[in-house]
């Protein structure tokens, strides 16, 4: 069976710190949609890993780390993230297979990237501007580019027909500096680099591994708020980020998905523009953003902070099939003498706990339950029952509220910073 561990809010859940925490359990991770604009970040002792490509699986020596054919590849960014973990003595490219339907991100889909986004003003969507939205827009249109056909004999005559439509498309654009010789010198000495590594089909390699028992965790990235079908439209990214995702980015079937694990923040954060019906813009915010360390991992950006949302999290249960809950950075709320979750919004005068369709020129109005901070140091706390009795008792108000039981709270960025509920813990 593969389980799914997946964020249910804008990302940067904490997605990375726990897949590598369950991979010890697993025989596989396998990432399946999503690109560079993803960062996930854990933390091995003191040292700090942010992995943007390659699978949060790497750091177990016994697990295998699958690149889906849902992922888009971009090879100058892959390289440096295999260096930089080669430098820190990491060992992982024998256990590393990479799809090779996976998409290859161009220098110009980056170039296409930065035109389309400078164009739309203060309309933008804050991408992180590595190509995502251009690279999928081009398998969608049939015409781009696979890393399987790196080994072709005429991959730099498809190479170079490609990049003249995307020069040809960027002219209509205001134009933006953009180094292209540079960056394309760098990506075709990465083009060569990438050959030596292992490719497979991620649908047979996954599905013979599911027949012969073994135990699959996909990992997310992004989160199920910036689904392109699902989420904040058009503020959202190319892909599924959905459980669904997992079935067309590694090839297996709706029936083989097993537990499907729902990340959600103590509280809820967005970095780039679209609507966020929690924010809090004032002092509020700015004591969880630092208490948070909120600021992006790929771009470095701010992220904006508000109270987690409810009726937002039902909704991304609902279309994940969430079968469990963790809940990350519990921590970060220990000095708040009081914490507040929205339960349900005002939509247009109505109340209503369902997401509506129209949040961007429309965003509903939080209504929310307060509630009484623990005021207490989390971070070294390993059992369910030392926590606050403040604290035990938001958890099970949300879980409840959510028909979904939590499963691992997390207290702190380090591996075992992590709190398991027990099956006493939770009857
Ligand atoms: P991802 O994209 O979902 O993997 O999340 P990011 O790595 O972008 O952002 C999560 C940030 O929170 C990282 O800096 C993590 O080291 C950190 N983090 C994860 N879990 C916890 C936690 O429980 N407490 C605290 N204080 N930090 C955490
Ligand atoms: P992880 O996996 C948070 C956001 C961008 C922007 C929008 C579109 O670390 O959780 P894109 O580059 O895809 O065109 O950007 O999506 N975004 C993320 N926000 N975490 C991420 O990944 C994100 N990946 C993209 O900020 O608003
Ligand atoms: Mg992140």
């Amino acid at each position: 069976m593969v389980d799914v561990l997946l964020g249910l809010q804008w990302g940067d859940e904490g997605k990375g710190k726990i897949v590598d925490y369950l991979a010890s359990g697993y025989d596989i991770v396998a990432r399946f949609q999503g690109g560079p604009n993803a960062g996930h970040t854990l933390y091995l002792g003191e040292k700090k890993y942010v992995l943007h490509t390659i699978p949060s699986g790497i750091f177990r020596n016994n697990v295998q780390n699958v690149i889906g054919n849902g992922v888009v590849i971009d090879p100058t960014i892959m390289c440096r993230e295999i260096d930089q973990l080669s430098t820190s003595g990491i060992e992982f490219l024998s256990r590393l297979y990479i799809a090779k339907k996976a998409h290859l991100i161009l220098p110009t889909h980056r170039l296409m990237d930065a035109v389309m986004e400078a164009s739309k003003g203060k309309d933008k969507i804050g991408s992180t501007l590595k190509g995502i939205g251009p690279t999928y827009t081009d398998k969608v249109s049939r015409h781009g580019l696979r890393i399987g056909d790196i080994f072709l004999s005429d991959f730099e005559a498809r190479y170079n027909k490609l990049k003249a439509l995307h020069l040809q498309m960027a002219s209509a654009y205001e134009s933006v500096d953009f180094p292209l010789e540079e960056e394309e010198k760098t990506w075709m000495e990465s083009i060569e680099r990438l050959r030596k590594l292992q490719y497979v089909s991620s649908a047979y390699f996954i599905n013979k591994a599911i027949r012969s028992g073994k135990k699959v965790l996909a990992e997310g990235a992004q989160g199920s708020m910036l689904d392109i079908d699902y989420g904040t439209y058009p503020f959202v990214t190319s892909s599924n980020t959905i459980t669904s995702g997992v079935c067309n980015g590694l090839g297996i079937a709706p029936n083989k998905i097993g537990e499907v694990i729902g990340i959600t923040k103590a509280y809820c954060t967005r970095v780039g523009s679209g609507p966020f019906p929690t924010e809090l813009d004032g002092e509020t915010g700015e004591s969880i953003r630092k208490a948070g360390g909120e600021f992006g991992a790929t771009t470095g950006r701010p992220r904006r902070c508000g109270w987690i949302d409810l009726p937002q999290l039902k909704y991304t249960i609902m279309i994940n099939g969430v079968t469990q809950l963790v809940m990350t950075k519990a921590d970060v709320l220990d000095n708040f003498d009081e914490i507040q979750a929205a339960t349900s919004y005002n939509a247009e005068g109505k109340e209503t706990d369902e997401v509506p369709f129209d949040m961007v020129t429309n965003c509903p109005l939080p209504i929310y339950k307060a509630y009484k901070g623990w005021k207490t140091d989390l971070t070294k706390i390993r059992k369910y029952d030392n926590f606050p009795s403040e604290l035990r008792s938001y958890i099970e108000e949300v879980e409840s509220l959510l028909e979904t039981p939590f499963t691992i709270i997390s207290v702190g960025p380090g591996r075992e910073q992590l709190v398991l509920r027990t099956a006493e813990a939770m009857a």
